[in-house]
């Protein structure tokens, strides 16, 4: 029986901007999450283009981990962790991103971050660019429509590989970058919204930009892969993909047809792009039928090619189905949502909850790529409530993510290469789509609530215990 390997690399994962606030301090620049206004699950979020006085931003606070650091390591640490999935600010480095020096003050803030995780034993895992691009490069070219951005961007990346060289071997380039194929992904991922004031559901759709943006960080994404494995033989380059693995709802051909479509558009076609190092096929017609007309630069065919990836992550919470008919309910789910599964239990959040769904997932990915594959963010988003002993008793959380760790294991034993596995917001953290605080997915809780308020005090959850356990047995006493 196969089990998870040895080296197995169990941790958890946050973002920059999601956790760290201090959004302007020591020569931090402005980016597109710092303009973005708390929501509700009932009330999306909102962009402005400039600071409305009395209004909340939640990513200028955050958790606070930019002053919390040492400790929130250290809590990590007690976990067992091994690895630690964090994003650098680019902002931090490049304030608007396209200065021609670093800032200082931002570099050296990561490396205190890593010198902290390297001191535990933790390999950090860095995603380079999480939803958390310059505003003033939205400003300047609507983001990454603008193809100018590949060279501020590779100019960012030359920076950082050669400053932590010796502190970090994992990359990511962009996080989800198939949000982009997603009307939300305008703001999320690609700053395609110069100008734009209003709730993040409501953003005017431009299919040309969006898809024109995305084969910008492609070729971003492939250029830097090519200078880590020129000049950095030690580096392991990945992707990373929201991956939201569709169902036919029924076995109407018309329905399976649907769902290939589906899946071909907004879960494979970046990562056919990153791993094959071309554009697939099946992408010709869907640019013909909406009228996109992809620019590219002579040479763009050959850095797709010479900048592939070495492993694939991918983000899985939840899945849905696909139907041709239009009359049946619906879910919501992170990025898109779909048809409800009668199948499946959904989370406060409307997300359906599905492990199995993991272990299809897996095999399905391995199955068409054949490198090794990482499962970097998962959990479960939920209310959590103090008691009156001061505990937080989150089983519903560990029973989320204990069923899809089992999952994992069947995968393992299907023949998948999986390296690892870092569920989402170990640390409780602001949503990224809803701003919220509220929908918690950490082992880690903070006092910190919606209205901004709060003292930002640590507090060990049920889980955290839990998961120490998992830790310790490389993932055998799931109990
Ligand atoms: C992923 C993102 O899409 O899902 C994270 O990479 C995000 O940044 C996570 O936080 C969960 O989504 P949400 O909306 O619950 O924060």
């Amino acid at each position: 029986m196969k089990k998870f390997r040895e080296d197995f690399l169990w941790g958890g994962a946050i973002s920059a901007n999601q956790t760290e606030g201090a959004w302007n301090l020591d020569g931090k620049g402005v980016s597109v999450p710092d303009m973005c206004t708390n929501g509700s699950h009932e009330a999306p979020k909102r962009i402005t283009t400039s600071f409305e006085p009395g209004t909340l931003y939640p990513s200028h606070e955050a958790v606070g981990f930019y002053h919390h650091y040492k400790k929130d390591i250290a809590l990590m640490a007690e976990m067992g962790f091994k690895t630690l999935r964090l994003s650098i600010a680019w902002t931090r480095i490049f304030p608007t991103g396209m200065e021609a020096e670093p800032n200082e003050k931002g570099l050296d803030f990561y490396d205190k971050v890593f010198d902290e995780c390297i001191k535990y034993g933790i390999e950090p895992l860095v995603t380079i660019s999480h939803y958390e691009m310059p505003y003033a490069l939205v400003e300047k070219c609507n983001g990454w429509e603008g193809r100018e951005c590949i060279d501020y961007f590779v100019n960012y990346c030359k920076v950082i590989f050669e400053r932590y060289k010796n502190k970090v071997k994992y990359w990511l380039t962009f996080n989800e970058i198939n949000s982009g194929t997603a009307r939300v992904g305008s703001l999320l991922s690609l700053g395609t919204v110069k100008g734009y004031n209003g709730p993040i559901s409501e953003i005017p759709d431009n299919l040309q930009a969006r898809f024109q943006a995305l084969h910008h960080q492609f070729i971003a994404s492939a250029k830097v892969i090519k200078i880590a494995h020129d000049s950095y033989p030690h580096f392991k380059m990945g992707n990373m993909i929201v991956f939201i693995t569709m169902y036919p709802f029924t076995c109407n051909p018309d329905d399976i047809i649907s769902t290939q479509q589906k899946m071909q558009i907004q879960n494979w076609f970046c990562s056919d792009v990153q791993v094959r190092g071309e554009y697939p096929s099946y992408m010709d017609r869907f640019f013909e039928e909406n009228n996109i007309n992809i620019k590219m630069e002579a040479g763009d065919e050959e850095v797709l090619k010479k900048g592939t990836v070495d492993f694939y992550t991918f983000s899985y919470y939840m899945t849905n189905c696909v139907s041709v008919d239009k009359n049946l309910p619906t879910s919501s789910g992170n990025i898109v949502g779909g048809i409800k599964n009668p199948y499946l239990e959904a989370s406060d959040w409307g997300w359906q909850i599905d492990p199995k769904g993991l272990r299809y997932t897996l095999n399905e990915i391995y199955g068409r790529y054949q490198i090794p594959v990482m499962v970097v963010e998962n959990g479960l988003g939920a209310y959590d409530e103090i008691d009156e002993d001061g505990m937080i008793q989150d089983y519903y959380r560990i029973d989320y993510l204990r069923t899809h760790i089992k999952e994992m294991y069947e995968a393992v034993q299907d023949g998948v290469d999986l390296m690892g596995y870092t569920p989402w917001g170990c640390i409780d953290l602001v949503s990224a789509t809803s701003g919220e605080m509220a929908k918690r997915y950490g082992f880690i809780y903070v006092e910190k609530y919606d209205d901004g308020t709060g003292s930002l005090a640590r507090r060990k959850k049920e889980s955290f215990f839990w998961y120490k356990r998992v830790i310790a047995s490389n993932g055998e006493k799931l109990n």
